[in-house]
């Protein structure tokens, strides 16, 4: 048995994911698999705790042999005393070290999973230095810059159901788990594109009432049994509650991708392309208080407030995300934009803006104690998300969010080219009329629709770079009838001039 560090119990507490389900949800989740699937012949609860789910498994299907896993013994203790009778087995065990093949191959016909496994990320762990969670992490085989930039962050349940669903192949199973929203599509996701075939189904929970959480959560309940009352297709139905039959959404894969609203995103299949144009995400430094500056009666001022008096060279006007939701115009709040492009010597500043340079160097500190990893090795001062395409006149922006499928025009203020800050992604263009074109036909009923059927809007950002990415422009403007802007007559334009 590895050994958990015991640092203090809230931060045990996130480590294991230690949120005990109170029995009422537990009935009505075992009421609700009673109804609707076949009767199990095994039923494993992988990570029991406190034997809610044990004890409404027993009332719910008596005589099924039940098996419960735990790592933490003093639970073990109060539910063994809790679930008397013979059927119900519990063992002390983590998770991660259980050969699951093993304890599956001596149990009975058709298995039932049931439970609520942590809710908790790999990176909630890690920041906490502590240590439940598989040996083996890069399971999705992601690369050092994934890693980077937080896309190798998985949720141990996640980690836990594909690893329950390997060992469970040959078999007859349901899964009926409590897990984030966000996880059961991430199973959509692995399991289409590894063509492992499961049904699945997602009952929307109230976390709140539950869990005093204010994360999406669900029952996900998946297959490998084509019976009657499940979707017997690749699709899922999302319904409101355990209780009403309200279906809320049927999400699907699509080209590889995911899908909030299948139905709709076949019938907009026929935008789905490469965009011709790339998005860039906006200005990202990390040091706001210091880089930004909002227009006041006396000047400028940063974000402690003091006026703040250097050249005019590097600043630039900018639009924050809230802007740009809100269409808000350029001209009150604006950016030092120390570079070019990304890694550029910085020092020229001290040459061509002696007072520029003086204010950063003052602050430096601020800059010294950014977190991200992204500005180590790199010139003081440095900035992200900047390349020539930041300095293009006009732009078409959006913040990733927000939730509304709104695209904004921006053109240049007062001669300099407006920055966007790096929670909006933008296209950026050399001429006008361009711009106006894609912004026309991105605000389209056609491309909203697009949009709307992809879009998951509980996400943290739900508007990426993905989506975007993922609509052909010149299709879009086909079909609108729209006069068709040069840049898309070449194949695979890129929205900048050459040269930058
Ligand atoms: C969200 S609680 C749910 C407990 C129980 N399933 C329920 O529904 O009330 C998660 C449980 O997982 C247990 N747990 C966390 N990591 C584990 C591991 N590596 N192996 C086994 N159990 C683990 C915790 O101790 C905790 O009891």
């Amino acid at each position: 048995m590895r050994k958990g560090t015991r640092q203090d119990r809230s931060a045990r507490r996130v480590e294991f994911g230690d949120w005990q389900t109170p029995v009422e949800l537990c009935k009505e989740v075992l009421g609700l698999l009673k109804r609707d699937c076949p009767a199990p012949d095994t039923i494993i609860e992988p990570t029991c705790g406190e034997g809610a789910f044990l004890l409404s498994a027993a009332e719910t299907f008596p005589g099924v042999p039940i098996f419960g896993y735990e790592i933490n013994e003093l639970y073990l203790e109060k539910t063994r005393g809790l679930i008397p009778g013979q059927n119900v087995n519990v063992k002390h065990a983590d998770f991660f070290e259980v050969c699951w093949e093993r304890e599956i191959s001596n149990k009975d016909g058709h298995i039932l999973v049931i439970g609520n496994p942590p809710w908790v990320t790999i990176s909630d762990i890690g920041s906490l230095g502590l240590e439940n969670m598989p040996e083996k992490m890069n399971f999705k085989h992601l690369s050092g810059i994934d890693a980077l930039t937080g896309k190798s962050n998985f949720d141990i349940s996640e980690w836990m159901i594909l690893r329950l669903l390997s060992a469970l192949t040959k078999r007859n199973f349901t899964i009926a788990l409590l897990v984030k929203t966000i996880v059961a599509r991430k199973i959509l996701e692995f399991s289409s594109k590894n063509n492992i075939y499961i049904h699945g189904r997602i009952y929307g929970i109230d976390t709140k009432k539950y869990f005093e959480a204010s994360v999406d959560g669900c029952l996900l309940i998946i297959s490998n049994i084509n019976y009657t009352k499940f979707n017997s297709s690749k699709d899922w139905i999302c319904y409101k509650d355990l209780y009403s039959n309200i279906q809320t959404q049927k999400i699907g894969m699509i080209n590889g991708r995911i899908a909030s609203d299948i139905t709709s995103a076949i019938e907009t299949n026929y935008l789905e392309d490469t965009c011709e144009l790339e998005w860039r995400s906006g200005i990202k430094h990390d040091c706001s208080k210091i880089m930004e500056l909002t227009l006041h009666q006396n000047g400028l001022i940063n974000g402690f407030e003091k006026n703040i008096n250097i050249e005019n060279d590097y600043i630039f006007p900018l639009l924050k995300g809230s802007d740009i939701a809100n269409d808000r115009k350029p001209g009150k709040r604006f950016v030092i934009v120390t570079q070019k492009m990304i890694g550029e010597p910085t020092v020229f500043i001290k040459k061509n803006a002696p007072n520029t340079w003086k204010y950063l160097n003052d602050n430096i500190n601020f800059f010294i104690n950014r977190k991200s990893a992204i500005y180590k090795n790199q010139p003081n001062f440095s900035i992200f998300g900047v390349g020539g395409y930041s300095f293009l006149p006009y732009k078409i922006a959006i913040c990733g969010l927000y939730k509304k499928i709104f695209f904004v025009f921006i053109e240049p203020y007062r001669g300099k080219p407006v920055m966007v800050d790096d929670t909006c992604y933008f296209l950026g263009f050399n001429e006008k009329n361009h711009a106006h074109t894609v912004c026309k036909a991105l605000n389209s009923n056609e491309a909203k629709n697009f949009f709307e059927s992809r879009i998951f809007w509980d996400s943290k950002r739900p508007i990426n770079k993905n989506i975007l990415q993922s609509i052909s422009i010149s299709k879009l403007i086909d079909r609108l009838g729209y006069d068709m802007p040069y840049i898309f007559n070449k194949p695979k334009q890129s929205c900048l001039p050459f040269g930058i």
